[in-house]
């Protein structure tokens, strides 16, 4: 006999699938161009920083292998803020309090949704945008609203749009506006600075709170425009997100600037998902970015532009010359679109691409499963859209070697397809 708990579940699970990139990791493949997996670890910097920490533990372990404060560490919280100081030219007003670190950016993007949303809220974003955030705001009752973005990724006058058509058919103004501004997952694109001031300007107008998701701020293979955050010194508008993930290791732990107001419910709401992040990695990540992090950089990004040049060698080489694919300064991830609107990337990648030993993120994963569109076309309110002929391909995790044998043969099955 079943229970009946079995059927009485909470609603979003009859409605939220299973995250792609997850139900992805479970294949195993030769061309593994799936996830944003970091490829360049620094191993031997962390070895170095176990030593010290366990040389160390006899006095330290009290408080590092111990509960910490929710908010995180104030000697982590304190390096953090310098470095994005010096590095960002960001202002900080009330220093590390202006900080918190969590369990990932995942769980800052989360807690951050579930202190914000109230049914029916709207969130603005780029069509296509980062699934771990898309999801997020359907389960907790938001509502969805997406915008075209181009080979520069999000644009400011359709954001625009999109809150005068929230604000004359839903008679509301969004909650917020979400922009991945350098190397976006999954496009790789990058914004360029003009784009930045205006989406900052749209949002202190409409008074709006813009979430900056800056994840693969500091993978970047030459100089790009200034964080948003940085327009905002008295720390009113913008949430920005700082994860150390792609620029140490997935240690989990992410760091944010978040405006004075939301900072306290935040923090309340981390306090119920894990009461605190782990003491002992928070003290690993403290040395790392207090000695090693700008020559551990200076040689994985070496390592990654190695890869994007190779990755980008090929999509020249043998992908259909009418597709669109973006060229990524950063991050880790191209993404294609077949010309063909109605080819489906996920039916091409499990009957084709896997077979031979490839795999990537198909693009639909990226399109909301329900909400509201607005296109470049007119000025009204739209129900949701998907597309399926782009796909997310990611360079970050296997040399340049695989990466050039996995995307010839990718390449040329995709030419079969034209
Ligand atoms: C744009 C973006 N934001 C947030 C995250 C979450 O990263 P983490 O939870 O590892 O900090 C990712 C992970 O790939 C990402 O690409």
């Amino acid at each position: 006999m079943t229970p009946p708990y079995y059927d009485q579940l909470a609603e979003w699970t009859d409605i939220v699938p299973e995250s792609e990139i997850r139900r992805l990791l479970l294949y195993n493949v030769k061309y593994y161009f799936g996830g944003g997996k970091p490829g360049a670890l620094p191993i031997d910097t962390f070895k170095t920083i176990l030593r010290q920490i366990a040389d160390n533990l006899d006095t330290t372990g009290i408080d590092i292998l111990n509960y910490g404060p929710t908010s995180g560490l104030l000697s982590l919280k304190t390096v953090l803020g310098e470095r994005m100081k010096r590095i960002e030219g960001i202002e900080i007003p009330r220093g590390p309090d202006d900080i918190l670190i969590t369990s990932g950016s995942q769980q800052m993007l989360y807690a951050l949704l579930d202190t914000l949303i109230r049914p029916k809220d709207v969130i603005v974003m780029a069509r296509p945008s980062y699934l771990g955030f898309v999801v997020p705001v359907t389960k907790l009752g938001g509502n969805v609203l997406t915008v075209p973005s181009d080979i520069d990724g999000l644009i400011p006058e359709h954001v625009e749009k999109a809150i005068n058509v929230c604000k004359r058919e839903l008679n509301r103004t969004p909650k917020a506006i979400y922009v991945v501004s350098d190397s976006d997952n999954p496009k790789g694109t990058t914004l360029p600075e003009k784009r930045r001031k205006a989406l900052f300007d749209i949002a202190v107008e409409n008074e709006i709170l813009l979430i900056e998701d800056a994840a693969y701020r500091e993978i970047q293979f030459g100089k790009i425009p200034p964080p948003i955050k940085k327009y905002d010194p008295e720390n009113k508008w913008v949430a920005y997100l700082r994860t150390s993930s792609k620029e140490a290791a997935v240690l989990r732990l992410g760091y944010s600037i978040l405006p004075e107001e939301i900072m306290t419910p935040v923090i309340k709401d981390k306090g119920y998902l894990d009461l605190c992040t782990s003491s002992f990695i928070q003290k690993m990540l403290e040395i790392y970015y207090a000695n090693h992090i700008d020559n551990v950089l200076a040689d994985n990004l070496k390592i990654y532009k190695r890869r994007r040049d190779a990755m980008k060698k090929m999509i020249e080489t043998y992908f259909p010359s009418n597709g669109f694919s973006t060229t990524p300064t950063g991050g880790f991830f191209f993404w294609f679109q077949m010309e063909n609107e109605s080819f489906d990337s996920g039916k091409f990648m499990q009957e084709k691409a896997i077979p031979n030993n490839v795999l990537y993120v198909p693009g639909k994963a990226f399109y909301p499963i329900k909400g509201y569109s607005i296109s470049a076309g007119d000025s009204k309110l739209h129900g949701n859209r998907i597309k399926t002929n782009g796909m997310r391909i990611s360079y970050s995790f296997v040399s340049s070697q695989m990466i050039l044998e996995g995307m010839e043969i990718l390449g040329k099955l995709l030419q079969k397809e034209v």
